[in-house]
């Protein structure tokens, strides 16, 4: 049975989607939340790309134990001095450069020819192996190259000192059999292949990239690039839960397994949806809402006699498990220490203070606290932002033949605002009220309220991203009042604008 290794690029690809910008917490939870999943390697970032970017990959370096931390860089030498200063506390280090290679790159995007872009490469990988070991390099756009040249690059490369070569689907635009065929020449033609693992990355337009991914295992790949939730740049990347999920599932075909820890890929995909803001669809493989429920009669009437008859992944395998009541109003500081560590989620003092003084407020509020609750009440601790914005007090009015109004009290550094605005009805009011009293000028991209459990009492969650200039952030707010959650979750979304944070 072979190893798959497995790549996450959440970090760096996955916030490419439009509006999943992420800050720097935020970037350090779901890093440590994919070292528990086992991740082999995160990319947690593109370390000349931002500030921002640059500080999160130095953060999560040495403050995540485990996986290696890789930043990309395109094949310049400033690119990789910031990819090696970025990445230098980690443990486990890794530089991944590239550059295109496709005719139509190399033609019409950096106007230079075949030679050229190979002898940068190779320079490049040369400079990024002065620094560290582990060295990746991508031919980028590899789909759309010719593949005797792609072969050329690919020798040379690992001449240069890569230690693994990853195969870019830039565009989605391969198929399977085709994809598994480029792997497997790449595995007979390169002389030297066998100093290096061959790594894959593929992009889904085609919805194609798990099946791609998959081919490519067959045919010799030995690490796979993937995100949580499939998210990423465009139609996403190859989805973590489903590549890994075929695998397990169809070991008999595949010969191969990864160092995935499977019970920790739902509450991996809830945290990546809660922090982006993005949104899994129901009918989504693995961690779609649906994935598990069976409709149809028949269906359940054979599910009852013998779950193998309509079930091949059982649902405690990735992590999800009936949604129990576990605390209430009477439950102490040990019980939900205990319950929260029983759930993975380990807090300092002082974030576990601030914690139960909120769970003991929810708690007035909602009789049964579930699991989902104290996951988002906890995932808060992990993501907050400074405050220079704070809801003081709300008060709506609406209704039929009554125009909508919000009262809102906001803390400005300090000094109280109060406002009253109409609007088209209370959540516009309360928008435009926020935005009257703070003087913010930013585009709502996107307002979503769910659930976060069953019952009337639930608290509802809400999402607003907001966009300014070329950023884009997504505010989050829970309460069993989903105006006042919406007005939080606006709030949120300026707070992280105000801080400067992607
Ligand atoms: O899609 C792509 O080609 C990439 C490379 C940087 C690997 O993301
Ligand atoms: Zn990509």
């Amino acid at each position: 049975m072979r190893t798959i290794k497995i790549f996450d690029t959440t970090l760096r690809d996955g916030e490419q989607s439009p509006g999943a910008a992420m800050n720097i917490g935020e970037k350090l939870q779901i890093a440590k939340q994919l070292a528990r999943l086992g991740v082999d390697i995160i990319e947690a970032g593109f370390a000349i790309s931002s500030p921002g970017d640059f500080e999160a990959i130095k953060t999560i370096s040495s403050e995540v134990e485990g996986p290696v931390i890789c930043s990309l860089a395109r094949a310049k030498e400033s690119d990789i001095k910031r990819s090696w200063e970025a990445i230098q506390d980690a443990p486990k280090r890794r530089i991944h450069t590239f550059h295109s290679t496709s005719e139509i790159h190399l033609k019409y995007q950096f106007r230079i020819d075949q030679a050229e872009a190979l002898k940068r490469s190779v320079e490049m990988v040369k400079l990024a192996r002065s620094y560290v070991e582990d060295v990746e390099f991508s031919p980028m756009d590899a789909t759309r190259t010719e593949l005797g040249y792609l072969c050329e690059v690919i020798e040379a490369v690992i001449e240069a000192g890569a230690s693994t070569v990853n195969i870019p689907d830039t565009v989605g635009y391969s198929i399977p059999s085709e994809f598994g065929s480029v792997i497997k020449s790449i595995h007979d033609r390169v002389k030297n292949i066998n100093k290096a693992v061959i790594s894959v990355h593929c992009h889904n337009d085609l919805g194609l990239s798990t099946s791609n991914s998959l081919a490519a295992v067959l045919n010799g790949a030995g690490q796979i690039e993937c995100t949580i939730n499939g998210i990423g740049e465009r139609a996403g990347n190859c989805s973590m839960e489903e590549v890994v999920m075929a695998l397990r599932t169809r070991s008999d075909l595949f010969n191969a397994d990864t160092n995935i820890v499977t019970e920790e890929i739902m509450r991996s995909s809830k945290l990546v949806t809660k922090i982006t803001g993005m949104s899994v669809q129901p009918n989504k493989a693995i961690v779609g809402a649906n994935a598990f429920s069976h409709e149809s009669g028949i269906h359940q009437d054979g599910l009852l006699k013998d779950k193998s008859t309509y079930e091949i992944i059982t649902p405690e395998t990735i992590g999800l498990h009936k949604t129990k009541f576990v605390l209430g109003k009477l439950s102490g500081r040990h019980a939900f220490r205990t319950r929260l560590i029983e759930l993975g989620y380990e807090l300092g003092d002082e974030e576990l203070n601030h914690a139960f003084d909120r769970f003991k407020k929810l708690a007035d509020q909602k009789k049964e606290i579930f699991d989902e609750d104290l996951e988002s009440l906890v995932s808060e601790e992990f993501t907050t932002v400074p405050e220079k914005y704070s809801l003081v007090d709300l008060s709506v009015s609406s209704g039929i033949n009554r125009e909508p109004a919000a009262m809102l009290k906001i803390k400005i550094d300090e000094k109280i605002i109060e406002k009253t605005e109409n609007g088209d009805g209370p959540i516009d009011a309360i928008f435009r009220a926020i935005t009257s009293i703070t003087g913010t000028k930013s585009k709502l991209l996107k307002y979503e309220v769910k659930a976060i459990t069953g019952g009337t009492d639930a608290q509802g969650e809400v999402v607003c991203s907001l966009e300014k200039g070329d950023r884009s952030v997504s505010g989050h707010g829970a309460d069993t009042d989903i105006i006042i959650a919406s007005a939080k979750a606006y709030i949120n979304a300026l707070n992280k604008l105000a801080a400067g944070k992607r």
